[in-house]
Formats: structure tokens, sequence, C-alpha cells
């Protein structure tokens, strides 16, 4: 890792050692007063019953800091305060520089990850709730992968269950090319409620389609392919959505309920086997310890409805069996929306109880709040219905149009539109990821696409502007990346820390799934670098100061690029 904190640490952690007898943390923090603070002293000396000042100094005269800080001060009760040496910060630098991986390593202990997102339901439509799931899961995918992990892309589409017989006679009523035509257009919801209409209303359709279940669950092959068309109309229509957001979602990721069926009896026969079954209220249930409803009875689980049925839950306890026995998986992902929070505790506290989740394996929900509209309700759309994800990603993309036109007429129109088709859905993510996911957000266009803020228009045009300073110049980018950087004002020194914070910003990141930690992090670096710019003359510089600050630029716009990109967004070079 480049991030001078975490040398640091490791440069003290033997001095810290060697004085306490044992490891102990040297507690190193980012600083205002300093670049750093070192802080373990005050809890080692008490530990040792000695006077921090005193631990404090043994540390400093040590001399392990020596090539790596220009002052060492130690500060009321025992806090050390270091100050790096420009000529440390410049070699890490240069070290990133040449690096195509940014001076980030692999995680040393790779995972198989399983990560569940997305998941729309056939034959309903795409709502703002998806686009939370399906852009917060491909960030976290592009991280996991960059990171070394193996990941497992899982789309756990709704596509079996009760309505398919509604849906299937439905789809023979209107016929084929109909429905096809309907859905290709987007519009599900349409299709959907015209089968339930006709299910509550006429009798003759409802005895059709509960005819059409049975047959979908003994597997009849016509009903089948009936089920297959159906299921296809709707992926199709997905992955017109998928492709205009730019995500990895392919239909090799498609991992829906059906899949699960065989799999449900197994689970089931499994915690039959196990004894955790009881019955309750005539159906056959687990009580995981530790959840009660508000009248403090034992929450339970339900498996197997009265009526025999497999139900949500058997679904998703199949779905961990199957990711961590057949998938070999240590660590399972969720991003689905909060309102489950509870669903999913209950699943992983049952499969904990059946062994199917040991201690090397993790589970985790990973939850996000609601968009919404100005009046912070749920996002409506203006005819009051929920707002359908596709027009939302359409919109964006004219809006981006008309910014893009007003700000750079010179574009051609090939250009001007991919452009504002990087902008438009650029911003759309970038809102969404850089609010901490479990909050909710007011969806506000002229807030996502203002140039101006933590926006992916700044960003993206911080980065582009960058590019253009080479353009102009004439210089090869490669051509500084192993230029020595040479640092002396304060706003390249503060231009350099950020840049060797990625490596710390990248795993915060993870370690807590919040892609807003990235994102925040961006944007500070666009801010210091729009300082450094102001304040250090790049072109007029002479040499080898030019030089040097070329490849701060140059080191800039790869880490906007990269950072970007893990969230999955583009940087265009100019717009
Ligand atoms: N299709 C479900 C819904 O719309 C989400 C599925 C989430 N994933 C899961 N393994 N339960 O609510």
């Amino acid at each position: 890792m480049a991030d001078p904190l975490s040398l640091v640490n490791d440069l003290l952690l033997p001095v810290f050692a060697d004085i306490a007898g044992q490891p102990a943390d040297p507690v190193v923090r980012p600083s205002d007063r300093a670049d750093a603070q070192v802080n373990g002293a005050l809890p080692l000396a008490k530990q040792l019953g000695t006077n921090p000042r005193e631990i404090a100094q043994r540390v400093v005269d040590s001399g392990a800091l020596a090539n790596v800080c220009s002052d060492v001060e130690i500060a009321g009760p025992g806090f050390i305060n270091l100050t790096f040496a420009d000529s440390f910060l410049g070699a890490e630098l240069g070290a990133v520089a040449v690096d195509d991986r940014l001076g980030i390593s692999p995680d040393p202990h790779p995972r198989t990850v399983v990560i569940d997102y997305s998941a729309p339901n056939v034959a309903k439509e795409m709502h703002a709730g998806h686009l939370r799931t399906t852009v917060i899961g491909d960030a976290l995918v592009r991280m996991l992968e960059f990171g070394g992990h193996t990941v497992i892309r899982e789309n756990h589409i709704g596509d079996w269950g009760r309505p398919f017989g509604m849906l299937i006679e439905h789809l023979l009523d209107i016929g084929e090319d109909v429905a096809a035509e309907g859905m290709q257009q987007g519009d599900l919801d349409g299709f959907y409620k015209a089968a339930n209409a006709k299910f509550t209303d006429d009798e003759e359709f409802q005895a059709r389609a509960r005819d059409r279940v049975v047959k979908l669950q003994s597997y009849d092959p016509e009903t089948i392919a009936l089920w297959e068309r159906l299921v296809e109309m709707s992926t199709d229509y997905f992955n017109q959505v998928y492709d205009k957001l730019g995500v990895l979602l392919t239909d090799d990721d498609l991992m829906g309920e059906s899949k699960y069926q065989s799999v449900m009896p197994v689970a089931y026969e499994r915690l039959r086997a196990a004894g955790l079954i009881e019955e309750s209220d005539g159906a056959e249930v687990v009580f995981p310890p530790g959840f009660t409803n508000r009248d403090n009875e034992p929450l339970p689980l339900i498996v197997k409805s009265r009526t025999g049925a497999f139900m949500y839950a058997t679904s998703d306890l199949a779905c961990v069996l199957d990711r961590v026995e057949r998938l070999q998986a240590d660590l399972l992902l969720y991003v689905v929306g909060a309102p489950q929070a509870q669903h999913f505790q209950m699943v992983f506290a049952v499969a904990k109880m059946a062994g199917w989740l040991t201690d090397d394996v993790d589970a985790v929900h990973i939850p996000f709040g609601s968009v919404l509209g100005d009046d912070r309700k749920m996002l409506r759309s203006r005819t009051g219905g929920a707002v359908k994800l596709v027009e939302l990603l359409d919109e964006a993309v004219e809006r981006a149009a008309e910014a893009v036109a007003d700000k750079n007429p010179d574009l051609d129109d090939d250009e001007r539109a991919e452009v504002a088709r990087t902008i438009g859905i650029g911003a759309v993510k970038y809102a969404d990821l850089s609010t901490d996911r479990i909050k909710d957000y007011v969806f506000d266009w002229d807030r996502m696409l203002a140039f101006e803020g933590n926006t992916a228009p700044y960003l993206q045009y911080a980065h582009a502007r960058i590019c253009s300073i080479f353009r102009r110049a004439d210089v090869e980018r490669t051509s500084v990346r192993s230029t020595a950087i040479d640092l002396g004002e304060p706003q390249e020194r503060e231009l350099a820390k950020r840049l060797l914070a990625y490596p710390t910003a990248l795993a915060d990141t993870l370690a807590t799934y919040s892609p807003h930690k990235l994102c925040t992090y961006l944007f500070d670096l666009a801010q210091d670098f729009t300082s450094f710019y102001e304040h250090c003359p790049v072109m007029k510089a002479d040499e080898p100061t030019r030089a040097s600050r070329l490849a701060l630029c140059d080191l800039t716009a790869r880490t906007l690029e990269h950072g970007l990109g893990l969230l999955g967004i583009t940087a265009p070079e100019a717009m």
C-alpha cells in the first residue's frame, strides 16, 4: 500500500513492540495540525504505568521515521506530530505513477463472492428501486474484481410462482407477437395489470389460470415453453435497461427463483432431518433464536405454508445452500432494499442453525433507502404512477445533451450524443452512489447534472480538463510517468497526500460496502486538484517543475478515471 499512514504504521510496529515487550498499536491517524499523528504512546504508557511523553521520546529517538519525516514533534501529553518529507511523498508518488494498479495490491486473501443484485420481476416494470440495487451492485462487483476476488454475479429475478398461471393465460389470449411488442416498448406493468384484471373479473379465466399453475409446477412441456417465452420477453427488456445503464449483468448471470425449485425440497428435508422444523398455526416453520414480534413472542420463519407451498424464505434458504455448497462461496452479498432486512437476518440465522453458514462464510445484507421526489415522497411520474427506470434514463441523456450543447458547441453530432450519454447516465448513477446508501435521497435533475459540487459531471469535467492540458501542451501522457516528482508548494503536497490515500479510500469503501466513500474521496481529489491548478502554474513553469507538475496532473486524471470506472462511470477525454 502506498498510503503514507500505513507505511508509518509498519515502521512503528517493531518500535512499539520493543517498548511494550509485546505487539502494540502505534495508533497512526490523519491530523489537522500536521500530516499525521501517532497517538499510541498514551495507551501504552497507561498499560506500562509510565509517562507517555517518555515513551513518545523513545519512539522519536528510535529513528524509525528518519527517512519518512522532515519533522517529528512531541505535543501535549504525548502525541507525536509528523510532517512527511517532501522527498518521501515524491518517491511514493513516483512508485504509484509507474504502476497500472495505482499502488493498490490485490487482496492477499481472495474470496469467492456471490453477489445478488438487480433482481427485477418478470412482467413487472423496473423502477427507481431497481436502479439502486443495480447500480450499487455493479459498483461493488467492479471493486471486488479489481481486488482480486472471484465474483459470481447473480440476478435473482422473480420468475416463478402463482401469478405465472394468469400471465401465461393472458399471453395465450393476446398472442405472442402483441405481447412481445408491448414488452419491447417497456409496457410490462400494462401486461401484468391486464392479466390481473381478467383474473379478478372473469371466472373462466381464473379457472384456466389455476390449471396453468398446476401444469407449470409439473413442468408440462407446452406450459414451460410458454413460460420461457414470457421470461425471455421480460429479460430482453431488462437487458435494454442494463445496456442503457452500462452495467455488467448479462443473461449468464440470470439465476431466478425458478432455478431453486429443485433445491427447495432439499433444503427443507435437511432442516427436517436436523430437527429444526416445528409446527405453528398449521405451517412448518423454524424459530431462529433472538427474533420476536411486538408482543415479544418468538418469530417464525415460514418454510412451508399451511397449504404445503414453499415460501420466499424457503427459496432464499435454498439460495444459501446452493451458493455455499455448489459454488463454494465464502462471502454472500445481497444488495436488496432495507424493507427486507428482517427477512435476510432470519434466513441467515436459520442457515447458521442448519450449519450451512459457518464461521468461514459471511453472509451480508447490503440494504439501501428509497429514491424520493421533490415532495420527499416515493418518486412518482407526472401522471402519479411509479416512474419507469427507462424513462428516467432517457430523460437524463436528453437533459445532458442540452447541457453539452451549451457548454461545448464545437462537438460534432456523434461526439455530442456520446458525451451526453456518458454524462447523463453518469449523473444518475453518481447521484445514487454518492449518498450513503442506507439513506433515502431526493432525485434532483438540476443537482445531479450540475458541473459544480459532488456530481459526476464535475468529476468528469475535472478529468477532461486535465486531458486537455496535455493535448494543448502536445505532451504524451505516458511520457511523464517516470518523471521525478518534486513537491514544494502546499497545494502540491495536499494533492500528493490525497493521491497516496487512494488505496485506503478504496479499502474503506469495500469494508462497509459503501460506494459513497469512494465518491467523497474522488470529490476531495478533484477539489485538491482545482486548488493546485489555481496556485501552481503547470505549462508556464520552468523545468523540472513543469514535468513534475505534469506528472501530478496525469496521476490525478488516472485516479479520477479509475475511481469513476470502479463506480461504473466513464470519464471522457473531452466534453
Ligand atoms: N425479486 C425480489 C423483489 O423484487 C428481490 C430478490 C432479492 N434477492 C433475493 N435473494 N431474495 O423483491
